[in-house]
């Protein structure tokens, strides 16, 4: 297996913690331990005598049955924590596929979901979002693209990085072309909760169909990257086994400290997502305004969740703006270079000082001839 350099993450690594103003994170604004130990009066005392010995491989029970009311068939036994979504996408990727098998991967997206299957010997072929049609799937599209030896198929929505939301009917039928195929469908669900309107919540893959397996993270929705507490959620038996075992080569089990929070977070999880679709809210009625005084320079389909867009630079080079805008600001766009290689950027609005970083981008734009 030889995997190429994560460019997202090589891009981050320059500015990430040397720029002043973020305007391409995907995660929301992030909490203290002090704040989620504020959540409950004994959770601090509780806390101090969190064990650090190794802890169970699957994710402490009571961590796995939290997270498993997030789901409506779900069991505890039906959970398996990880560190982080990515290591779940990591051991999913091997579990699930062997060489030759034939892939379909929902595209632009993030980079390891297309480049796992990649790298395992796989025949990937891209789902490919229609900005044109406000970045949605074409459902015929992947009809047509199913095969006897598709194993597959790769969806994230809300999406990274176009804030694309499936409709209840398509994901419906995607649901049930690919089970009736016998096609598994990973459904990347780690903006779920993040829609601007709750009634178009979509319901988890895992809870639909039998074939599905539902990615989770307390990441982007909760606000708690540091944490590194991520889940799969499936009815596959035989699936499960295969990645706990996996899961032996790299974190063996997950971090004490960070499971005893992350079910204390989820027990506040509506109030914690509650927050963060507020600030969502607010930055959005700026962006509004914003692209709508710079239509003449940039283009941006308007998401319908989560916490990331995908505007087009329409005039200029993407890259070179994002470089200027970062050494004349500090403030940093993430270049759609790092996803397809297109004249568009990734714009992060989760975060509190999002205006701030707007207004200096904004002058930025002035400054450039806007
Ligand atoms: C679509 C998607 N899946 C998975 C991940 C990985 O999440 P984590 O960093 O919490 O492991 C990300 C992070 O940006 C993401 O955007």
């Amino acid at each position: 297996m030889t995997l190429p350099p994560f460019k997202l993450e090589r891009y981050f690594a320059r500015y990430e913690f040397s720029a002043p103003y973020l305007l391409c994170s995907s995660d929301c604004e992030a909490r203290s331990v002090a704040e989620l130990l504020a959540l409950e009066p004994d959770a601090a005392a509780r806390f101090e005598r969190c064990w650090l010995g190794y802890t169970e491989s699957l994710g402490a029970p009571t961590l796995r049955e939290e997270i498993s009311r997030l789901y409506t068939t779900i069991r505890p036994e039906e959970v398996l924590v990880f560190s982080g979504a990515e290591e779940a996408i990591f051991w999913f990727m091997h579990a699930a596929l062997q060489p030759g098998d034939h892939v379909i991967v929902h595209s632009p997206g993030y980079q390891s979901l297309s480049e796992l299957p990649l790298s395992l010997g796989c025949d990937v072929t891209p789902w490919l979002a229609r900005e044109e049609n406000g970045w949605a799937l074409d459902l015929d599209q992947l009809e047509a693209s199913l095969r006897p030896t598709t194993r597959a198929v790769i969806l994230n929505t809300p999406h990274n990085p176009t804030g694309y939301l499936m409709s209840a009917a398509d994901f419906a039928r995607l649901n049930r072309l690919t089970q009736a195929r016998g096609v598994l469908l990973f459904c990347d669900e780690v903006y779920r909760g993040l829609e601007y309107q709750e009634a178009e919540r979509l319901p988890a893959g895992c809870d639909l169909n039998p074939l599905a397996v539902s990615l989770g993270v307390l990441s982007k929705t909760y606000g708690l990257a540091g944490l590194r507490i991520g889940w799969i959620a499936t009815h596959q038996r035989e699936l499960y086994q295969r990645m706990l075992t996996l899961k032996d080569y790299t974190t063996i089990c997950n971090s004490a400290p960070s499971e005893f929070l992350a079910e204390l977070a989820l027990r506040h999880g509506p109030a914690l997502a509650g927050r963060n679709l507020a600030i969502i809210a607010h930055n959005l009625a700026l962006l509004d305004d914003f692209f709508l005084r710079h239509a003449a320079r940039l283009a941006w389909a308007r998401p319908r969740a989560g916490s990331v867009a995908f505007p087009r630079l329409l005039q200029g080079e993407i890259e070179a703006f994002c470089h200027d805008l970062v050494t004349q600001q500090g403030v940093m766009l993430l270049p759609g270079t790092v996803f397809d290689g297109s004249n568009h950027f990734r714009l992060g609005f989760g975060r509190k000082n999002m205006p701030e970083a707007l207004n200096r981008l904004d002058a930025f734009l002035g400054q450039a001839g806007g």
